[in-house]
């Protein structure tokens, strides 16, 4: 695979929604009006990532963590969650959008479970934008369950215990069927990852804002990419390699 080292769009954009709570609560609203908002800014950034030419957009929508909230904001998040896929599937057909949901979904109810699985079987043939939702999804989650199905799967786990890669583990996450990102955008003005994608995150540009999820717009996107496209991606090399290689990959 070629790396490019400055490319201008990024193949795969992740976000961290972080901030509906805080939105509402300077509003004098319940917390769940900024989850509902929240919504609405998840299609305008869908939206604007397909106009980009983003390939991949993976959203964290309800972290393991999550469950822990009180019981009424947990329910709220749920039916938005159901509304969401029962409104919306039509539309994101439309726009060439395929829609899988990552994370441990037993942990949902079977309403959920099965509007789920339709809606991955209804976009299952788009290809203009891979959209992800992590739902009831932990980065530390992820890689256990790897390891889980790895030794499950293995003729002979002392061999495997031996000679397991980086790749083999990496092909049984949730995400195996994306490039690692290549740009982690949070909102709300935290700087840390909370259990997102910690193993494709290794060498993520980390883009944080301010701006609260329901305020984050087709502008504020823009900015991020436009941040993003400053960036040198070094992977671990010097600078004077990476211009030697750009250099290299124009020539051929
Ligand atoms: C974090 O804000 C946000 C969440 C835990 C939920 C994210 C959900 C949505 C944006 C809506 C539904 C999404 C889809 C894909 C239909 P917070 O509540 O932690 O905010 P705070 O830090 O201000 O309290």
């Amino acid at each position: 695979m070629t790396r490019q080292t400055r490319p201008t769009v990024p193949r795969h954009v992740a976000i961290i929604m972080d901030g509906n709570g805080r939105w509402a609560t300077a509003r004098h609203l319940p917390r769940v009006a900024g989850h509902s908002r929240g919504v609405d800014a998840v299609r305008a950034v869908i939206e604007q990532a397909g106009r980009r030419g983003v390939e991949y957009l993976t959203l964290f929508a309800f972290s393991s963590e999550n469950w822990k909230r009180p019981q009424d904001e947990v329910s709220t998040l749920m039916r938005l969650f159901v509304n969401a896929l029962q409104k919306e599937v039509g539309r994101l057909g439309e726009n060439g959008v395929r829609m899988r949901v990552v994370g441990e979904l037993a942990a949902f109810d079977s309403q959920l479970q099965s509007l789920i699985r339709d809606a991955e079987r209804q976009t299952m043939h788009n290809s203009r934008l891979q959209l992800t939702i992590c739902a009831s999804y932990g980065g530390r989650w992820d890689i256990v369950q790897s390891v889980r199905s790895l030794i499950a799967a293995a003729a002979d786990p002392r061999e495997l215990a031996r000679a397991l890669t980086e790749r083999q583990l990496a092909e049984h996450l949730g995400l195996a069927f994306a490039p690692d990102p290549d740009l982690l955008i949070r909102t709300g003005g935290e700087q840390r990852i909370s259990n997102f994608l910690l193993w494709q995150c290794a060498y993520s540009e980390l883009y944080f804002t301010h701006t609260l999820w329901p305020d984050f717009d087709a502008a504020a996107f823009d900015a991020a990419l436009a941040w993003f496209a400053t960036r040198e991606r070094r992977f671990g090399q010097t600078s004077a390699q990476v211009s030697r290689s750009a250099a290299e990959q124009l020539r051929a």
